[in-house]
């Protein structure tokens, strides 16, 4: 059974990119960068793969003809990290060879703790040949990104660092926020001594305040980093950003394969879940 599309209208920009676009042409002109994500994962046959690496594709040339201030954002189980190792590594060079011809930027999504070597492995791969036209993220609840962000930030990369979506076991991930939180304060410490510009995404006020201050206090500029937020929650914090001099990406989701992602939102907080429950109850 497909769900409505309304369900998930509060956190997808829409169906297609020409129900995204003036979503981002509006928030462009707030002075609010963008990320657009064309929503999917785990596919499982390569003529879905390879048709993924052209819509990609397509989206470049997309952003490029419409001058939107954004970038993308891709997931390795897209591109046919199920399938075949060596074929998604194919399938990533085919897609960021494009974005370099086009001076674009291809962050690639952590997925669950399955996939974090080989998307790490993939990535360092990617970066030796296609440098600042590439970017990863890291989860600060998974045990293991205290090696990770090192050697991340010894190569310079270009790094999101978020809490972590995916549900893990306590032996993969910290499960308890405070810890959580710490964590992610340790890994933004180093991403912003050790790397060009961390890109910071939450919507945690403690962690907001936090790196505000951090900031502040150690002579760090605005320009050094930006914060980063999920289409749909909190864009008037966003507008503050940019007032406060601050630079602000919203990450933005469309195309029809929203359910996971929307269900990843529902999941990790209440209050999304009541929106939800409220639009199905509006005429
Ligand atoms: P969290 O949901 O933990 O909430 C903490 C506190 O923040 C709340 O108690 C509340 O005080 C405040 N808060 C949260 N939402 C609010 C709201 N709407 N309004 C007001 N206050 C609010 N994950 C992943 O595994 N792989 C990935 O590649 C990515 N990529 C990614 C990109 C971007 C741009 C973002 C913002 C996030 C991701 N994530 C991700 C998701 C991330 O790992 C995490 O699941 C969510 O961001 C939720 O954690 P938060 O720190 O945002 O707040």
């Amino acid at each position: 059974m497909k769900l409505p599309f309304v369900l998930a209208k509060k956190f997808v920009a829409g169906e297609s990119f020409t129900d995204a676009k003036p979503k981002v042409e509006h928030l462009n002109d707030k002075k609010i960068k963008i990320t657009l994500d064309l929503l999917g994962e785990n596919v499982e046959d390569r003529e879905t793969a390879d048709a993924t690496v052209q819509s990609y594709i397509d989206l470049i040339n997309s952003i490029k003809e419409a001058q939107l201030e954004s970038n993308i954002s891709i997931k390795l189980t897209m591109l046919g990290l199920d399938i075949d190792r060596s074929y998604c590594k194919d399938n990533l060079f085919k897609l960021l060879e494009v974005t370099r011809e086009n001076d674009q930027f291809v962050r690639i999504d952590m997925e669950g703790s399955d996939y974090t070597q080989v998307t790490i492995d993939l990535f360092k791969e990617a970066y030796k040949e296609f440098g600042k036209h590439v970017g990863i993220v890291i989860q600060a609840y998974l045990h293991r990104s205290k090696n990770d962000i090192h050697e991340l930030a010894k190569i310079g990369a270009d790094v999101r660092i978020c809490k972590g979506a995916y549900s893990e076991s306590k032996e993969i991930a910290l499960q308890n926020m405070d810890a959580i939180r710490e964590a992610y304060k340790e890994y933004t410490k180093i991403l912003l001594e050790e790397t060009p510009y961390p890109r910071i995404a939450t919507h945690d006020d403690k962690l907001i305040e936090w790196v505000k201050a951090y900031t502040n206090e150690n002579g760090i500029g605005k320009d050094r980093f930006e914060f980063q937020m999920l289409y749909g929650l909190r864009q008037e914090t966003m507008e503050t950003f940019v007032e406060d001099g601050y630079n602000a990406r919203i990450y933005v989701p469309f195309g029809t394969m929203w359910f996971p992602y929307f269900k990843r939102r529902l999941m990790e907080r209440k209050e999304n879940i009541w929106f939800v429950i409220s639009t199905m109850f509006q005429k």
